[in-house]
């Protein structure tokens, strides 16, 4: 079964034709990168009008890389949220064009749900009951999938998402947009045990996150020393910042797999991208807890994972109306 996956969410504009939920014959990422740069952020309206001019591009792309017609095709498959509306939208009404001229199935797609999809689409040793831990740049979310499909949401986070913690960091470091690869790179020049930052204080026990009072203390750090007019050790900075970042996330992720008994860990989301969070991750593991990564190219926004989380859809029955709606507020 040939699966066209269309994703918009964001600010990546990404077509790709996954075969039988396995073999990926093409994965296009149109990114948006360098326009956003500009402005340090994303502009939804920016995002929008730009996924409008490169969506079709993508798509003849991937037909062109995989050697098929647009006619080969057995379902199209689309995220519909989480994400901006505008941008979701442009991907959902292509998606339907498709899909309703071929006559054939549209497949509505959650986009916190295709990141984890990474995994299966990797390794086919992964089957569930295993715990999963989505770090995007909207997101952090651990969840329990006693099946396929299935999901139980253990932690979020109370204020920022992993990736938007990094992007806040990076802002007021000045290294620029987006944010979590240029905190990696210029961590690996710093001590990471370098400035004590804090940890999540909550009253309760819990496995949700928070990661604004890392960042308030990066905050008030530097502009301590800019007030004195010192150096800021912008390296030992970020250093420091990524080895809390992942103690936080290791701690919860590591309590639910043990509580649950369960061996098999799956991450997945642009964070997930992080080498020194992978290293980290995988030294604290305990010895009978195995933990899934997806490729570089599968961590961030693409369309890959969307085409093969459609198939499991499709195999369970589960296709979308044409009244498909975009939901920006998605949750698993
Ligand atoms: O999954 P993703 O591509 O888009 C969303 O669904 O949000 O994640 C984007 C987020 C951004 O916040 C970006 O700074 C972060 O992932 N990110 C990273 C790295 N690469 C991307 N964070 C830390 N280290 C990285 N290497
Ligand atoms: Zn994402």
């Amino acid at each position: 079964m040939l699966i066209l996956g269309i994703e918009t969410s964001c600010d990546e504009t990404a077509a790709a034709i996954v075969e039988d939920g396995k073999k990926i014959l093409s994965n296009v990422v149109i990114s948006q990168v360098n326009l956003h740069r500009k402005l340090q952020g994303i502009v939804p309206e920016i995002a929008s009008r730009r996924h409008l001019e490169t969506i079709l591009p993508a798509i003849k792309q991937a037909l062109q890389q995989a050697q098929l017609e647009l006619e080969n095709l057995d379902a199209v498959a689309v995220t519909y949220g989480p994400g901006l509306l505008g941008s979701l939208l442009i991907g959902l009404t292509i998606a339907k064009g498709i899909a309703y001229s071929l006559e054939i199935p549209l497949i509505g797609i959650n986009h916190l749900e295709a990141h984890l999809y990474a995994n299966f689409l990797l390794y086919p040793e992964v089957t569930p009951p295993l715990i999963g831990l989505i770090i995007s740049g909207g997101h952090t979310e651990l969840v329990y999938l006693s099946k396929k499909g299935e999901y139980e949401v253990m932690g979020t986070t109370r204020d920022d998402a992993a990736g938007e913690a990094f992007d806040k960091v990076a802002r007021i470091l000045n290294l620029g947009y987006p944010g979590g690869p240029a905190v990696e790179k210029i961590a690996k020049k710093g001590d990471p045990q370098s400035i004590k930052l804090p940890l999540d204080h909550f009253k309760k026990e819990t496995l949700d996150f928070s990661f604004s009072g890392i960042k308030t203390a990066i905050l008030y750090y530097v502009r301590n020393l800019e007030k004195k007019g010192e150096h800021i050790p912008v390296a030992n900075l970020a250093a420091s910042f990524q080895l809390r970042v992942a103690q936080m996330l290791g701690k919860n992720l590591f309590k639910i797999a043990s509580s649950k008994n369960i061996k098999q860990i799956i991450l997945g989301g642009g964070v997930t991208a992080n080498l020194f969070l992978r290293s980290f991750l995988e030294k604290e593991k305990p010895s009978n807890i195995e933990i899934f990564f997806p490729s570089p190219e599968l961590c961030t926004d693409n369309a890959a994972m969307v085409a093969a989380c459609a198939y499991v859809k499709i195999e369970r029955g589960e296709t979308s109306p044409f009244s498909l709606d975009a939901q920006p507020n998605l949750s698993l």
